[in-house]
């Protein structure tokens, strides 16, 4: 018996194996509702405050729209719009919010904001975003590769680019499901090491490989998956140049792709720079479901949330 109400999403690593995969279904089931038109609201009078302190597309709306669905009401709670941009305290701003919401999802830099909300708060937070990791979007990747290959196990998924915040949450969510993660990054934008080093705690136990390399190449060949995201994140904006010159030889193109599988898929949690990290033929091309990946953050969000505020 799994059970999941009242818990927090900080990251994956929070969650087994098996309750990462009760997720993916749930999400899979509830998108099938969606499409047959099969009204879902257990949500009824229930609430979740958003609180964003970087911009967002996906996040936003998908979260939104995905608690609207359920028959709930969410808030939009800008940095600085609330007090939390004028310095009231984290522990006293989870207090207040756990006496209205039923939910709360935060999108900061720092990714002890996220614990210390949590920690304080009575009611579940859900990470949609800090420097340290991006849960949702992986629950929402895990999804759109087990929809499009009807496994995870044994895949090969190959991260080409900097070792940020997808990176990481990438090797967490690929290790626990038992996936081959090879990451690829340039001297100095390694993932964190002790990400790293938990997710091949994770692997031995998943029988998932984990790979961190500087050759591009090696990365991605023979990968089902081959995933990539921004060079400079956001906070990192000034890095820009710098950063496109470490990374010049990093670009997801049609001649990297060529040592994938044939039938490789090309994920990107976007937004997206065309002609940096990732060719345009890539990225447009047949093997990219981009667009599937983005829908499927609402699914995966609205499963989340009834798990946890259900
Ligand atoms: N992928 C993602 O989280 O997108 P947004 O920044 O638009 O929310
Ligand atoms: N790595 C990117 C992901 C955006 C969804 C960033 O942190 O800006």
């Amino acid at each position: 018996e799994l059970t999941f109400k009242g818990r927090d999403m900080i990251e994956l690593d929070d969650y087994t194996t098996e309750e990462i995969q009760y997720l993916l279904d749930s999400a899979i089931e509830i998108k099938r509702k969606q499409k047959n038109g099969v009204v879902y609201q257990p949500f009824k009078g229930k609430t979740i405050g958003l609180i964003f302190e970087k911009s967002s597309t996906r996040t936003r709306v998908s979260f939104e729209t995905g608690m609207f669905q359920l028959g709930g009401h969410a808030l939009f709670l800008s940095k600085n719009d609330i007090q939390l941009g004028r310095g009231e305290p984290i522990s006293d701003m989870a207090q207040v919010l756990s006496r209205y919401l039923d939910g709360i999802m935060i999108r900061t830099f720092g990714h002890d904001n996220v614990i210390n909300l949590a920690r304080y708060a009575s009611i579940p937070v859900i990470n949609g975003l800090s420097d340290m990791a991006h849960p949702c979007q992986v629950l929402a990747d895990l999804q759109t590769i087990l929809e499009h290959k009807g496994t995870l196990k044994g895949l090969k998924m190959a991260f080409i680019g900097d070792g940020n915040n997808m990176a990481n949450s990438l090797l967490i969510g690929g290790a626990k499901m038992g996936m081959h993660v090879a990451v690829s990054s340039p001297d100095g934008y390694e993932p964190d090491e002790r990400i790293v080093q938990l997710s091949r705690e994770i692997a031995n136990e998943t029988g998932a490989e984990i790979t961190v390399t500087q050759n591009p190449l090696e990365a991605a060949k023979d990968a089902d998956v081959i995933y990539t995201d921004v060079w400079a994140s956001m906070g990192f904006e000034e890095e820009q140049k710098q950063r496109e010159a470490a990374f010049a030889s990093y670009q997801v193109n049609e001649e990297l792709a060529k040592v994938a599988k044939p039938d490789y898929l090309f994920l990107h949690c976007l937004p997206a720079h065309r002609g940096e990290e990732v060719s345009e033929g890539v990225i447009d091309g047949a093997n990219s479901v981009i667009f599937d990946q983005a829908e499927n953050r609402l699914h995966a969000q609205k499963a989340l949330m009834v798990a946890l505020m259900g």
